[in-house]
């Protein structure tokens, strides 16, 4: 997720807006940039300055000689195109009119990167963004700039927030919205355009959000809004009264809060523009190169750590059953001490929320000493696990700041899905189960925002209360939710330190059982599928032994609720996508039950958010 903050007003603008990226990194970036307008009367030109790496390199190149009172400034969480100067914004066409930063994904880029190509544009980065500037010179050759900006709009698809400079009007900054938040800040002689109120918080309280399909124009005592069909747009401003660190965190109380309510966005933005449901297709450009190697892989071993690897638990089930590959879950660390049998027609999927993990870093540079094709699921781009495997496909799930992985696992197993798709059409994967994958993907936000209903969400925190008292609880899964089991007791052993076993279900006769009585729960995700009847027995064997039972259900489900004292109930989806839906309740109970013990949920002890080292 990028920043954006921009400035027009009476004072330099370039310590404004480098304070303001500053108050912007908690959104996590790799590099950072600023245009500056020139200063006429001082006979300064523009400047433009890029940095890869924290704010501080950025703020190190730029000395007190910048006068310009307008800027645009960005700092970078890469999507397309590796971290670098060349790739970090604003960005321009050559001729240097018109500058922009954009947050967000143009689907499209490619196409409107060939077509701008033919016209002879020449391209200095590999991001999407740049195809906005250089849109907007060609446009201008025959429109003012505000109509050469709204016509740009209109051929974009996909998501973005962009703050634009146009050197001929170098006071004016032009903002647009669609899909990614920006905000308008209203100064005394001065006016501000961010990603969220925090840079602005420190000038100013008044700010407007501006909505989807609107375009702004901001000059130092003015700011006009206007909707995409030109209609001008009149809102009051909102007086914030929240604290810098609150914006930080969207107002909610934690980023893990803040990031588990993304969870709709963010398998939104791991679909984006990747499912081709009346093909029954998953379209993954990152796999493009190694296509035909991909039909010809006999075996995959998929790596991970910790929540990565429960992931790939889930992906096993999926590439087993829709793509017929024999398939094995390694953790990085057991995998890298093996002996392992590789040889070309195996490839290794390696799943990394940071890309960064030693153990499954390590793990795929065995694998390629052995001549394993390497793939990765990645959510930080540019990252060292993104730079060592042959190809890949990356979450953008945005940055999780969280220490406990929340909506990386949601877009983790999104992702999974995705190739279940891409490996299973390659494969014997019909169209019609192609086609009900994708259709299943798409209606997957809705489903998690009804789990997400306040309601839903009062009633979890309540079991949690209920439940806070116990220091034990057992965790039970079979098939696609014997990962969930895992996964679950992973959340609130991690966040709120007390013993939480996942197993699954059909091992608890083999031992865990001896554990249960009163004061030893058990969660039980317990959906309406292929192993319902068995969860149901197991759950009949621990109430059998006065265990109390809080269980996983799916909606409508009223036998359940008869037999376990409490149930959180998700929406019915296809059972390889419903891991996707049963996780949440269990980490919103993994984070109430936290907070209730007064815990940092975001920074647990003793963990740290990207285990570098072995
Ligand atoms: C998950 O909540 C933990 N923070 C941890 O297990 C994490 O998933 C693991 O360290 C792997 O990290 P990665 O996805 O960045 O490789």
């Amino acid at each position: 997720m990028c920043g954006i903050v921009a400035y027009t007003g009476k004072r330099n603008a370039a310590p404004i807006l480098i304070d303001g990226l500053r108050a912007l990194e908690y959104r996590g970036y790799d590099s950072a940039g600023i245009f500056l307008s020139g200063n006429l009367e001082a006979k300064l030109p523009s400047k433009l300055v890029k940095a890869v790496g924290p704010v501080n390199n950025l703020a190190s190149k730029i000395t007190d000689a910048y006068s310009g009172t307008a800027g645009i400034s960005h700092t970078r969480w890469a999507t397309h195109g590796v971290p670098s100067k060349a790739n970090a914004h604003p960005h321009s066409d050559e001729s240097g009119k018109v500058w922009i930063v954009h947050n967000g994904i143009i689907e499209n880029y490619k196409e409107l990167k060939q077509a701008l190509q033919t016209k002879g544009y020449k391209f200095a980065s590999e991001t999407d963004s740049e195809v906005v500037a250089h849109l907007i010179v060609d446009k201008l050759k025959r429109l003012k700039i505000e109509q050469a900006i709204n016509q740009t709009l209109k051929e974009l698809r996909g998501t973005y927030g962009l703050a634009i400079m146009y050197d001929k009007e170098p006071e004016k900054i032009f903002a647009a919205r669609m899909g990614s938040p920006l905000v308008i800040g209203l100064g005394d002689g001065e006016n501000f355009i961010a990603s969220d109120p925090t840079p602005i918080l420190r000038h100013t309280k008044n700010v407007i959000y501006m909505n989807d399909g609107e375009m702004a124009i901001i000059t130092p005592d003015s700011h006009t809004i206007f909707n995409l069909d030109n209609v001008q747009v009149n809102r009051e401003p909102d007086q914030i009264e929240w604290s810098v660190e609150e914006v930080q965190k969207g107002g909610y109380d934690h980023f893990m809060m803040k990031e588990m309510m993304e969870a709709p966005e963010v398998v939104k933005n791991t679909l984006r523009g990747r499912l081709l449901v009346e093909d029954g297709m998953a379209k993954l450009g990152g796999l493009e190169s190694v296509k035909d190697r991909l039909r010809q892989i006999k075996r995959i071993i998929i790596v991970g750590c910790g929540t990565a690897y429960y992931s790939g638990l889930v992906g096993e089930y999926m590439l087993e059953e829709y793509a017929g590959i024999p398939v094995e879950v390694e953790v990085g660390s057991e995998f890298r001490y093996r002996k392992p049998v590789i040889d070309e027609g195996t490839a290794i999927l390696a799943i990394s929320q940071s890309g960064e993990t030693a153990d499954t870093l390590e793990a795929i540079r065995e694998g390629k000493r052995k001549g394993a094709l390497t793939i990765g699921i990645v959510n930080t781009v540019g990252s060292t696990i993104a730079r060592d495997t042959d190809a890949g496909v990356y979450n953008h799930a945005g940055p999780e700041i969280g220490v406990a992985s929340t909506k990386a696992f949601i877009s983790q197993l999104t992702a999974l899905a995705l190739f279940t798709l891409y490996m299973g059409r390659q494969r014997q994967m019909s169209l019609v189960t192609g086609k009900k994958i994708a259709e299943e993907l798409l209606d997957l936000p809705e489903k998690i925002k009804k789990i997400l209903d306040s309601g839903n969400l009062a009633n979890i925190k309540k079991i949690a209360e209920k439940y806070n008292k116990f220091e034990d609880f057992l965790y039970l899964g079979r098939k696609y939710n014997y990962a969930i089991a895992f996964e679950g007791a992973l959340k609130l052993k991690e966040i709120s330190y007390v013993h939480a076993e996942g197993c699954g279900a059909g091992e608890m006769k083999h031992g865990p059982i001896a554990m249960i009585d009163e004061n030893f729960p058990t969660v039980a995700v317990a959906l309406r599928d292929s192993v319902y009847e068995k969860m149901i027995s197991n759950i009949q064997e621990i109430k059998a032994r006065r265990g109390p039972v809080l269980a996983i259900g799916t909606e409508g489900d009223e036998e359940l609720a008869k037999l376990a004292d409490d149930v959180f109930y998700v929406p019915k989806t296809l059972e390889m996508l419903s891991p996707i839906l049963s996780v949440i309740p269990l980490q919103f109970f993994a984070y109430y039950f936290a907070v209730l013990r007064g815990l940092n949920v975001d920074k647990p002890r003793n963990l740290a958010k990207s285990v570098t080292v072995e």
